[in-house]
């Protein structure tokens, strides 16, 4: 058995129409781009993905996580899709490249990352979770449901092999620290935690016996760059089957489109989505947010697919009550909770705001 690293890194490098969609053009580039890198033996396989106007760079390889090579070949190709969506006037073309130059490490230059490197099991299935319009909380839902609710995963109660439970990895966000709650022994302390999506976030899932589950990207660029700039549309890995969740308990939590943030303009509360790989084009309000599901079986670090795996008429009901939820969310136009509280918009438009009518605020 080999180590294989697992890679994905995503950025939104311009968007078609508006934050709609993604111009076949910058597949095309990144396609060109990561081939090269496949053909040099730098990568083993590689997917070009996109959800939304979001591109996603689907890499396997034997490097490691943050490896220099792999970032910097991540870097580049948004860089040149960047030069390919600035020729056409796409729309904010080059938004999540925040830096001006690659320092070694992707992270905290704008794009979302997620890794992990594993032992490749006899049959390795692994679906990729691609989410538009949303953030990086979006995923502390669906993963709890997954790796602790028994109500959700048959396997936590029914498989040996799973009974012991999960260790979940969560960062605070804010105070840059990191805590490890077991399941089920902690749950409700895990809960009290990652109840409060914009603070902290579930990083990784493990097993009790070390192996590795999940993990999610939890960048978030208003921290990088101190302003709006787009959101910090996530990507979520999550390996299947044979003492971890199998692949219909992974996406089980989705048949109920919960509330995230992430909606027009980064501002707003809106249900999420799951949608087949063609309908991840969110347009309505410039949403709701979309995630989709793209399911590989690890072949010697090959990827086998993707399976498209929201395209099931079983999901038709998820999305009807998505829909009746975004007429209701949008019938409260500016206010809260459909538009974000204020300490989230603290990090958006409302410092500006607050400095041009400071002067007119008067004492009561
Ligand atoms: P495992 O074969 O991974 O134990 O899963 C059983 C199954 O098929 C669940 O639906
Ligand atoms: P993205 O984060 O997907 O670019 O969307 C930004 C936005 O403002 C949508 O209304
Ligand atoms: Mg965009
Ligand atoms: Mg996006």
């Amino acid at each position: 058995m080999s180590r294989i690293t697992l890679s994905v890194i995503k950025a939104d490098v311009g968007g078609y129409v508006g934050h709609a969609t993604m111009h076949p053009d910058l597949v095309d580039k990144a396609n060109k781009k990561l081939s090269a890198a496949r053909k040099k033996g730098l990568l083993v396989d590689f997917y070009v993905a996109s959800c939304g106007d979001d591109l996603e760079l689907i890499m396997t390889h034997k490097k490691g996580t943050d490896s220099k090579e792999i970032h910097g070949l991540a870097w580049d190709t948004f860089t040149a899709c960047t030069e390919v969506a600035k020729k056409l006037k796409l729309y904010g073309a080059g938004q999540d490249l925040l830096k001006d130059a690659f320092s070694g490490n992707i992270k905290g230059l704008g794009p979302g990352v997620t890794e992990m490197e594993f032992n490749e099991r006899k049959s390795e299935p692994i679906i990729i979770f691609m989410a538009d319009k949303t953030s990086p909380g979006a995923w502390n839902l669906p993963l709890y449901k997954m790796f602790a609710d028994p109500f959700n995963t048959a396997g936590l109660v029914i498989d040996p092999a799973m009974h012991e439970g999960f260790v979940f990895e969560v960062l605070d966000i804010k105070k840059h620290k990191k805590i490890a709650l077991s399941c089920p022994e902690e749950m409700y302390d895990l809960l009290m935690f990652i109840g409060a999506v914009d603070r902290f976030m579930i990083k990784a899932v493990y097993r009790k016996d070390g192996e590795i589950g999940a993990t999610a990207s939890t960048q978030k660029l208003s921290l990088v760059a101190g302003r709006y700039v787009g959101k910090d549309d996530p990507v979520l890995i999550v390996r299947c089957q044979s003492g971890l969740p199998a692949v219909g308990e992974a996406l089980e939590p989705f048949a109920f489109a919960h509330l995230v943030e992430g909606w027009m303009r980064g501002s707003h509360q809106g249900p999420l989505m799951p949608v087949a790989f063609h309908d991840a084009n969110p347009s309505r309000f410039d949403g709701p947010p979309r995630v989709i599901a793209a399911g590989f079986q690890l072949c010697n670090g090959k990827l086998e697919g993707p399976v498209d795996l929201f395209d099931d008429p079983s999901f038709d009901e998820a999305r009807r009550k998505a829909n009746e939820i975004a007429y209701y969310m949008r019938a409260h136009g500016p206010f809260e909770p459909h538009r974000l509280g204020l300490e989230t918009l603290e990090y958006t438009t409302m410092p500006q705001l607050m400095k041009k009518f400071e002067k007119k605020f008067k004492p009561e």
